[in-house]
């Protein structure tokens, strides 16, 4: 038989034992235990200064509950199944040790708007790890960047060969995706740092608190203005799974490239020992596991934001328990989003190089110059729509000859149109058609050395 549940006086008999492991969320919310605790400590100041209890008991409660939280840093707390959750958990130590004073930490409050204050607490913590793990990440790619200005590769659309950027450009493009992640969590923090401690069961207290002395003490921005809401309320977690997904696809988008960079048909990066692995079978391989197991860990954190709407949706006012399934989709969120963008940045800033003779290779070996021959053609008046066509049927002869634009002679070129003179090689070098593109927000070299820029500058904000 299960040891007896803080709330067995008005029942007759005791949980049976598998229901008390299912309704038990302590191997989980055990995460939560400093939060709680520290959450139980504003409480029990509030309660002090409120008069609601004496100052002395005020006292006892929050040393007790220090007492609490040096135990468990120890390993001498464990609490196993019986206490059913990290706050019966917590409230139970804490009488063992301070004594029946300990029974008054709960007035005033519930374990609704309890573990909705632990949460939030929690997730605050969380946003702000991951906002600076999102800077170094950032820092990474504007370190490679600046030493790839001028460095070309091939820039796709419908992953057919399409115009030449510089590999700055491209990577410069994955920082600003990160960087509208980490203004996007500021966001989220915003609707994370409100406290609903205080709300009650769901309907407030007959006691005279102080919500916004709790809310100062824990360095909450605001409180819940309805206690219905306060209590039941899992938009913040949303919001937080939300902003989770779209750093996962981005992440989740450059492992995908590095996976075929890596592979024998683009051959643009060389994986390092450090960050690669091999085949139990095949002696040659050598694999990008860790770009594939973040495009991989990206499903379950999508996963998780699909679970926390759907168990919102259709859930009555106020408190109901299925909120307790809110917590390990956000705890693996978390620790997956973390892994992942520490996993990601050691791969770009040890695990990976690029192969500059390869891709200085690759952007001459195709037609990927010929909007610049258009553009010739434009520049010296002919209709874009003209020039167009004009340089489709070159690609179309060309390709029939085997030959590329470049090895075209300038009597050819002339026959085609006569505005072509000798500068047309230069136009349509890799360099002058990365070069030529210097329209803001461009791959022109320039575009990107002031980018750069921009993008120190864009980290300098903390
Ligand atoms: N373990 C619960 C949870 O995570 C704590 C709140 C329980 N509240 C209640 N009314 N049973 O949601």
């Amino acid at each position: 038989m299960t040891e007896k549940q803080t709330w067995s006086q008005r029942f007759e008999s005791a949980l049976h034992p598998a229901i008390a492991r299912f309704n038990a969320s302590i191997s989980f919310d055990i995460e939560l235990i400093e939060y709680d605790i520290t959450g139980s400590q504003a409480h029990a100041k509030m309660l002090a200064h409120t008069g609601i209890i004496s100052h002395e008991e005020g006292e006892a409660l929050f040393n007790g509950l220090e007492q609490v939280r040096q135990e468990y840093r120890q390993g001498q707390f464990q609490p196993g199944v019986n206490a059913e959750d990290v706050h019966f958990a917590v409230e139970k130590r804490l009488t063992e040790i301070a004594g029946d004073v300990g029974k008054k930490l709960h007035t005033a409050r519930s374990r609704n708007d309890q573990v909705g204050t632990d949460t939030r607490l929690y997730l605050r913590d969380q946003i702000q790890q991951i906002r600076q793990q999102l800077r170094d990440w950032q820092t990474v790619l504007v370190d490679i960047a600046e030493k790839n200005v001028e460095t070309l590769i091939p820039g796709y659309t419908h992953l057919q060969r399409a115009q030449p950027v510089s590999l700055a450009h491209h990577l410069l493009a994955y920082f600003q995706m990160a960087q509208r992640d980490w203004e996007r969590l500021e966001d989220v923090y915003s609707r994370v740092n409100i406290s609903p401690l205080g709300c009650g069961a769901l309907a407030g207290t007959t006691f005279p608190i102080d919500r916004h002395y709790t809310a100062n003490l824990l360095h909450f921005d605001n409180v819940y203005a309805n206690s219905l809401d306060g209590v039941s309320d899992r938009d913040f977690a949303i919001e937080f799974l939300c902003a989770a997904s779209i750093i996962m696809v981005h992440l989740s988008r450059l492992s995908e490239e590095i996976i075929l960079w890596a592979s024998e048909e683009f051959r643009f990066i060389t994986l390092k020992d450090s960050c690669a692995t091999g085949s139990s079978i095949m002696p040659q391989k050598k694999n990008p596991d860790v770009p594939e197991l973040v495009r991989g860990k990206t499903g379950r954190v999508f996963g998780h934001l699909q679970a926390m709407l759907v168990i919102m949706k259709g859930l009555p006012l106020a408190y109901n328990k299925d909120l307790q399934e809110d917590k390990e989709g956000i705890f693996d969120s978390v620790n997956t989003v973390k892994a992942c963008l520490e996993a990601m940045t050691i791969l770009l800033q040890e695990g990976l190089e690029f192969r500059h003779q390869r891709l200085a290779t690759a952007v001459t070996e195709d037609f990927a110059n010929a909007t610049d021959v258009a553009d010739y053609l434009a520049a010296r008046g002919v209709p874009f729509r003209e020039a167009y066509n004009i340089v489709g049927k070159v690609v179309k002869t060309s390709i029939a000859a085997g030959k590329l634009l470049k090895d075209l002679h300038l009597e050819e070129w002339q026959e085609i149109h006569p505005a072509f003179a000798a500068d047309i090689y230069e136009a349509i070098t890799p360099r002058q058609v990365v070069a030529a593109r210097n329209s803001y927000g461009g791959t022109g070299f320039l575009q990107v050395r002031q980018a750069l820029i921009n993008a120190r500058t864009q980290l300098s904000v903390k």
